[in-house]
């Protein structure tokens, strides 16, 4: 049986205000997904239990004004409805589901940050860096397109695939007011997440391994696409600009998106760490696990009953896996939502009751909003921010050669590790490890990336935005034999083909805490561990159980 495509309208999350003092808890609920899927049960953040929703309501915060949030753990069921790994690293509760929450990209105390190991259950349980289920976050940082998701140790996977994610929208008015840029029902955000369901309607995660492993699966590739909560949505709009927020919320699923329509483009304005310096057109846009692009999209010139399709194109593993499409039971991973351009679009897309009951939701179109296409007074901005160059970045004070390996350990399974270099051997590292990276605050350090493994990873880096530098090519056959010379003063190694490197697409040339390194080359990033107001962190970086940086493919 395949679930049709387009048949649910998109819903947007409600909005909760992330100011003064709030309580978000994490529920157990059941949520229709699909008009042909019955129930899913899920794990959703919720002001309560009857509100929560998956995605996340999107908690919209202010510049200036921070936010305290208690995060409570209200999943009540003593074990994981997923498969548990326990031949990898994993908070070890006796009983009770274990969560933390993280906010990506997020300048925020360590103490906050959702360290892996400050997990907490229900029943009060505790890992080992747990000091409080109360965060602050400051909110002095960039507008941007925050998110936050789960981040306990050798849970992640598993409780983002349960649900356990939504968007944090930072805004400073005395920025984003200088802009007209789509408000209110115009502007959408985009939860983007693949998933397999069982025909009873219950999340479908492997558990039987993947060969090189007993029980973990590295990379989880779902048949199903939704968008924010529901299968294969459709989305009516007026031909009109809107702005679209995109967050590729996936486990482990690149996505390349585009229109059907070939005079349908992007103009990007920002990335993941706010906005670009101007608008970069693009026909597609590629998107690892945990990346956002803000997008202003115009239908205008559509005649009405136009339908348009957001399509994917990314390989699974990426670059060199399986083409999507239409990969068995659920329908095609090559489609994500479909919009239609409407003359008028009516208040009954507020989710029809009973076949579709979505009342937690928000409708996507805000019946509040004028609904006439001839009021869009919304424009791209020519020019948004000057961005400091590479070099202003400097003086880069250290620089680290890292890496990235797959490799058996104890004649047992893969693992897939972060490592440093010893002299020019690579050198694995698991958790238990000592820490090696160890910035001082207010330095700017330059990390050169060494990626050993076949796949592509989205690497995101705690606590601060970084900016990509180059993408080199390099000998993998010598690479980390003790065969390459290193000149760390200009970083560069015999092994690396400095000749040609990857282009850095137009839109990463802003601020991202999340980068694509690929297979075979050297990535170098530049980053400042000081805050981005310029006045400080308001909090000291080298108190609490510290940050970390790692893969986003869960
Ligand atoms: Cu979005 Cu450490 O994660």
């Amino acid at each position: 049986k395949s679930l049709c495509p387009f048949v649910d309208p998109l819903p947007r999350p409600a909005t909760v205000a992330a100011q003064g003092s709030i309580k978000i808890g994490i529920y157990e609920i059941t949520q229709q997904m699909h008009r042909d899927l019955p129930e899913t049960p899920l794990f959703a953040y919720g002001l309560s239990q009857a509100a929560a929703t998956v995605p996340g309501p999107t908690l919209e915060a202010k510049w200036g004004s921070p936010v305290q949030i208690t995060w409570e753990n209200q999943i009540g069921a003593a074990k994981h409805p997923l498969p548990v790994d326990d031949t990898i690293m994993r908070a070890k509760p006796v009983s009770g589901v274990p969560t933390v929450v993280h906010l990506h990209g997020g300048e925020v105390s360590s103490l906050y940050d959702g360290h892996p190991d400050a997990w907490f259950t229900k029943g009060g349980e505790k890992g080992a860096a747990y000091t409080t289920n109360v965060y602050t976050y400051g909110n002095r940082q960039d507008p941007a397109t925050l998110w936050y998701h789960d981040h306990t140790l050798g849970f992640t996977r598993l409780n983002v695939q349960m649900g356990l994610a939504g968007f944090y929208i930072l805004r400073n008015p005395s920025v984003d007011n200088q802009f007209k840029l789509p408000r209110r029902g115009f502007e959408i955000p985009l939860v983007i997440k693949d998933f397999s369901f069982r025909s009873d309607g219950s999340v479908d995660y492997p558990g039987g391994g993947s060969g090189s492993h007993p029980v973990w699966e590295p990379e989880f590739f779902g048949d199903a696409i939704t968008v924010n909560g529901i299968a294969w949505p459709y989305l009516e709009v007026l031909p009109r600009k809107y702005r679209f927020r995109l967050l590729n919320a996936c486990n482990a699923r690149f996505l390349d998106v585009g229109f059907s329509a070939p005079d349908v483009t992007f103009k990007q304005i920002g990335t993941d760490g706010g906005y670009l310096s101007a608008p970069v057109v693009r026909a597609r846009i590629l998107i690892a696990p945990g990346e956002r692009a803000d997008v202003i999209v115009d239908f205008r010139g559509q005649a009405p009953g136009t339908e348009i399709v957001l399509t994917n194109r990314a390989a699974a593993p990426f670059p060199d896996g399986d083409a999507p499409g239409d990969n068995g039971q659920f329908g095609g991973t090559a489609e994500l939502m479909k919009f239609i351009v409407r003359k008028k679009v009516a208040k009954s897309e507020r989710p029809r009751k009973g076949l579709f009951a979505l009342t937690k939701f928000e409708p996507a179109a805000d019946a509040a909003a004028p609904e006439d296409a001839a009021s869009d007074d919304a424009q791209v901005p020519g020019f948004m921010q000057t961005l400091p160059n590479l070099r202003g970045l400097a003086p880069v004070v250290v620089e680290r050669w890292l890496t990235l390996s797959e490799s058996e350990v104890n004649g047992g399974p893969d693992a897939v590790r972060l490592g440093i270099l010893d002299g020019e051997k690579n050198v694995p590292m698991g958790w238990m490890d000592r820490v090696t990276e160890t910035p001082r605050n207010g330095a700017t350090e330059l990390w050169h990336v060494i990626n050993f493994s076949g796949d592509a990873h989205p690497i995101h880096v705690h606590l601060v935005k970084f900016r990509l530098v180059s993408r080199y090519a390099f000998d993998d056959e010598r690479y980390g034999t003790g065969q390459c010379k290193f000149n760390t003063a200009d970083a560069t190694s015999s092994c690396v083909q400095t000749g040609t490197p990857l282009p850095i697409d137009d839109n990463e040339a802003g601020w991202k805490d999340t980068v694509r390194m690929y297979p075979g080359h050297v990535t170098t990033i530049v980053l400042r561990f000081t805050s981005q107001s310029g006045a400080g962190f308001g909090f000291d970086p080298t108190k609490g159980p510290g940050y970390v940086w790692h893969c986003h493919i869960l």
